[in-house]
This record gives structure tokens, sequence and C-alpha cells, in this order.
């Protein structure tokens, strides 16, 4: 088992950083905030997590999905995002 590093700054032109929104029903995290990451067969995300104080939600993504998730839960205080790129790795908003 490797212990994965959590990147936060993307310096590519690909968008990893998880962009959470509020919304009526709880959040909409989406992988890019203006560009979104890329779905296809060999390169795409494969789940998103929500964590809202010390709840955790997540969801697990396909190719061909869209590269974001909606989460009907409770709002939080502490509330943060992290998603895996199965080439890029684990990445965090922080
Ligand atoms: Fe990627």
């Amino acid at each position: 088992m490797t212990l994965l590093e959590e990147k936060t700054a993307d310096t590519s032109e690909e968008k990893h950083v998880p962009f959470i929104q509020e919304i009526d029903e709880g959040y909409h995290v989406k992988i890019g905030e203006n560009a979104l990451h890329p779905m296809e067969e060999n390169h795409y995300i494969e789940w998103i997590e929500l964590i809202v104080d010390e709840m955790v939600y997540k969801k697990y993504l396909n190719p061909g999905d869209k590269p974001e998730a909606l989460f009907k839960v409770p709002r939080g205080e502490k509330v943060s995002a992290r998603e895996y790129c199965n080439v890029h790795g684990l990445w965090v908003n922080k």
C-alpha cells in the first residue's frame, strides 16, 4: 500500500483541483473551475469526495461521465473536496 500525496496546485493546462459550489440542496463539486477535466477511457476522474465536518461522501465516476458530482447533504462548517485522477493522482482544494 502506498500513501498518496494530496496535490493542491495545478500547473498544467488540465484542471484537477476540485471546485465546490454551495447550492440549495447541498454542494456541487466539479473538477476544474473554468476548464473541465477530460473523462476519456485512459484518462479520467475515478471519484470525487466531499468532506463536510466529520462526514465523508463519495461519488465514483466512469469514462464518459461529466467530471462533477451533486451531493444532497446537510451544510457544515468545514467543507473540502478531493478527487482522484487515474493518471495524475490525488488532488484536494486547500
Ligand atoms: Fe488528469
